[in-house]
């Protein structure tokens, strides 16, 4: 192999990076504000639903076609179909990688500066928190530095110890808030809309955001599960891995709902308050809580880690994609992305007061994103790129690669898959591509 790439060293810490990846601010900061955006529980079925039947074999495609090829997502595409068009669909992985990494940047900076603001108890008010440019840049830049280092370490060492270590003390710090917050006075209301499910609120839109939100919480759709699956041995089994990925993803992300909506409802707050629901709520549970500045600092410490493990793999793919088809030195092209990455979050990082022009941005209709520049990049990359991604994915895999071909990989190391693979073929085939196909057909309203 090229002695340029690495191998994790064991599954524990495959499945460890990999959730690493899939947990970040997209289970705690994202799923907690869609699901109070899409009316509560009904959306959090539907968002279970699309995890298993269509998030998990589509991970399984994903995961066979990185590992077989060894190669990063054009690379791993290239292997199988020369010089096709189809290498552009790997080119939108390593695209999507860079622009969601722009935004997501930019809110593990806040996440970051929330360490801080909590340690000395100046908590203030988050819209002014935001809108402050020099802040916000400095936030991002330190951030974008970290993850920079750590990827400039390669897949074993950087990437693989980290992630052991600080997934489980996260875990444990969650246990202990779900505790404390749904003590409180009037809690219980918030556990109801959580978990008491009023179909009536199912609408398309509410479709779309729990598949997007299935495949940014999962890391899916760009490529991300074939880059990380190029470094996991023949030996290993993939099924049991990915059953393992998304058991964690999906725990963590309910976990922080058990969290916010209680303590929301305690707090006489608002769920539908989007995308700083987690930043006013956290802070205002640290503050009423015995010992909470503590507690809360820690809080934003590990949600911090959790972002650095998603903003590494989000930036391992571009540099995977140079150091394996343009041949550069890793050490080198790290800075180079990351700087470039840095440059186009700039207007993101303004477009939350900051800057005027990019505050008030709006070219996408309101029912698409929030009228903002991070909105819109957020919609482009984390909703709309990811969801074509995938559809275009499942269809390589299940048609150029083959059903066939992809299910022997996935029994390599699990030889228990064979029983279930026509199931699976028939899935990633017709149903993925075609339910995918529908949902963002009604985005642009054609079933209105
Ligand atoms: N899954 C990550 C999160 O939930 C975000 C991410 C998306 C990371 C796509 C990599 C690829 O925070």
């Amino acid at each position: 192999m090229d002695n340029n790439r690495g191998q994790w060293s064991s599954k524990i810490g495959f499945v460890f990076a990999a959730a690493g990846s899939a947990i970040g601010l997209g289970n705690i900061w994202r799923f907690p504000y869609v699901v109070g955006e899409n009316g509560g529980a009904a959306f959090v079925l539907l968002y279970i639903l699309f995890v298993i039947l269509i998030g998990l074999p589509y991970m399984f495609a994903e995961l066979a076609l990185g590992r077989s090829s060894q190669k990063n997502p054009v690379g791993a595409i290239n292997s199988i179909k020369q010089d096709s068009l189809w290498k552009w669909v790997g080119g939108l992985g390593v695209l999507t990688g860079i622009g969601i990494l722009s935004f997501y940047g930019v809110i593990a900076g806040w996440t970051f500066g929330y360490i801080f603001k909590t340690a000395t108890g100046n908590l203030g008010e988050f819209g002014d928190f935001v809108s402050n440019p020099f802040i916000v840049l400095l936030l991002f830049a330190v951030f974008m530095f970290i993850t920079t280092m750590i990827v400039y370490g390669g897949v074993e060492r950087g990437i693989e110890r980290w992630s052991k270590i600080l997934m489980p003390i996260l875990f444990i710090l969650l246990v202990g808030l779900i505790i404390y917050a749904n003590t409180l006075e009037g809690s219980g209301e918030g556990l109801a809309f959580y978990l008491q499910p009023d179909f009536s609120k199912i609408t398309g839109r509410t479709m779309l955001a729990a598949l997007g939100q299935a495949f940014f919480s999962m890391s899916l759709g760009m490529g991300l599960m074939i880059t990380y699956g190029s470094y996991v041995s023949k030996k290993e089994n993939l099924i049991s891995s990915a059953f393992l990925i998304g058991l964690f993803d999906t725990l963590i992300a309910i976990m922080a709902g058990l969290i916010i909506f209680p303590a929301l409802f305690a707090m006489g707050e608002n769920p539908s308050a989007g995308p700083s629901l987690v930043f006013v709520i956290f802070p205002k549970l640290f503050t009423q809580m015995p010992g909470g500045l503590i507690v809360g600092t820690f809080f934003f410490l590990l949600l911090s880690v959790a972002a650095l493990t998603s903003t590494i793999s989000l930036l391992e793919v571009p540099v995977a994609y140079m150091v394996d088809e343009k041949k550069v030195k890793r050490k080198k092209i790290v800075w180079v992305v990351a700087l470039f990455t840095y440059i186009i979050g700039i207007p993101s990082a303004l477009s939350q007061g900051a800057s005027g022009f990019f505050t008030e941005f709006s070219i996408l209709p309101d029912r698409l994103s929030s009228p903002d520049f991070l909105g819109h990049m957020s919609f482009l990359w984390g909703d709309f790129s990811l969801a074509f991604g995938a559809f275009l994915l499942s269809i390589f895999v299940g048609w150029v690669w083959g059903g066939e071909n992809a299910a022997r990989e996935l029994e390599s190391g699990s030889p228990f898959f064979a029983r279930t693979k026509t199931i699976w073929i028939f899935m990633i085939r017709y149903f993925i591509p075609i339910v995918i196909f529908m949902i963002l057909l009604n985005l642009f309203g054609i079933f209105d």
